[in-house]
């Protein structure tokens, strides 16, 4: 990072900031229903050097983009000026000034493993690497949620994502070893010991290849789908709604909204029960629960995929004790919890089936959970 940030630049980084990738263990679309979640983050990295400009010029340069240098005047930034991968750091810039902090330029060089259009949360780990980067350099004295939140006003009024915070708050808040338990309406976060290995399991990461993208108007129209059945309801949000209630709810909705309130108060318990298991070190017990939320997205959120539901139908069936599609959906990654002493037959099964569905080969690894964004140079 520091050679490629000196060839670009000509100086060296004041620093250097890493931000996770993450995947969502349950919990789906209930962040933006002041839900709970109960994402980890995984060990793959944004990373961002830094180097303070006392100019006003912000300088962006990606190793995956591999593109020239973008050069912006951080006074001129507004929403829809930058439409590249740019909008990110970008937005984060123009976010933190937006809340009133005092911030001028800077000169960033940006490398990742996090792979892109797979779920995993990408476009959050880049704005959480650079609005860490920006609090050191600038001395902000942000806290990590404070941090996770301008990310997300980064991706809502600049890359103009309408995305919820379950995805910042991952790369920003998670730690080693546990799973975080996100109440988006109570604004808190929980650490919860998450270690599969110890009971001989693992959590396999299997991308699809689907390219997922929250900007192309189906995440929008979900969230506005549940914002009117709440409205309907004559409730905040769709977190008022308990599982009791969902069969005097059906008589008030018009039939397509039903569906979806049925998939978030559902999906809700299953975060809530998911959070008993593993306070009472039950790891295995989260497999139906898993496979359950997949059925819920499937067939009331209607946001898998035939590629999504093969990988999951084909783990189920070759000794998984649970599976689901992960993330914002139409796409992306599915999560399998499975013995280790299976994981790798049931790899092979996977592949094998993508193989002859004629898909192209899945990406599949393991995860434990691993620390969310902090300066590492
Ligand atoms: C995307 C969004 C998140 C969340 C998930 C679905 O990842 O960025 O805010 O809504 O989809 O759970």
């Amino acid at each position: 990072m520091k050679e490629a940030f000196r060839h670009i630049y000509g100086a060296s980084p004041d620093g250097i900031w890493a931000a996770p990738g993450r995947v969502n263990l349950i919990g789906e679309h209930t962040d933006y229903n002041d839900g709970f979640a109960l994402p980890i983050a995984i060990p793959q990295n944004t990373l961002v050097a830094a180097r303070r400009r006392e100019d006003g010029r912000l300088r962006l340069h990606s190793h995956q983009g591999d593109g020239p240098v973008i050069d912006l005047d951080v006074d001129d930034l507004t929403p829809g000026a930058v439409t590249t991968w740019g909008a990110y750091p970008a937005g984060v810039v123009w976010a933190l000034r937006e809340a009133g902090h005092r911030i001028g330029g800077a000169d960033l060089h940006v490398d990742s493993t996090v792979p892109t259009g797979a779920g995993l949360s990408s476009s959050a780990a880049l704005e959480c690497a650079v609005a860490f980067a920006y609090n050191d350099l600038y001395g902000l004295g942000l806290g990590a949620p404070a941090l996770a939140l301008i990310s997300q006003r980064a991706e809502n009024g600049f890359a103009g994502v309408p995305c919820g915070v379950m995805d910042q708050m991952a790369s920003a808040c998670c730690t080693t070893g546990a799973a975080l338990h996100l109440d988006i309406r109570a604004g808190t976060h929980e650490q919860v010991p998450f270690a599969p290995e110890s009971e001989g399991l693992c959590l396999l990461v299997i991308d699809t290849g689907v390219k997922h993208d929250l900007g192309d108007g189906a995440y929008a129209a979900l969230r506005a789908g549940c914002e009117r059945a709440a409205r309907l309801l004559g409730v905040a949000a769709l977190r008022d709604i308990s599982p009791a209630d969902l069969p005097s709810t059906a008589r008030m909705l018009p039939a397509r909204l039903v569906p979806l309130v049925q998939h978030i108060v559902t999906e809700n318990a299953r975060v809530t029960e998911s959070i008993s298991h593993l306070r009472a070190g039950r790891v295995a017990a989260l497999g139906p629960i898993l496979s359950a939320g997949h059925a819920s997205l499937r067939d009331d959120f209607r946001i898998s995929c035939d590629e999504s539901d093969l990988v999951v139908d084909t783990a189920l069936a070759h000794g998984a004790l649970g599976a689901r599609m992960t993330g914002g959906g139409f796409g992306g990654s599915v999560i399998v919890l499975v013995d280790e002493g299976r994981a790798q037959a049931l790899g092979a099964a996977v592949t094998a089936a993508f193989r002859s569905a004629g898909y192209l080969a899945p990406h599949l690894f393991a995860v434990s959970p691993a620390s969310g964004a902090r300066r590492i140079e």
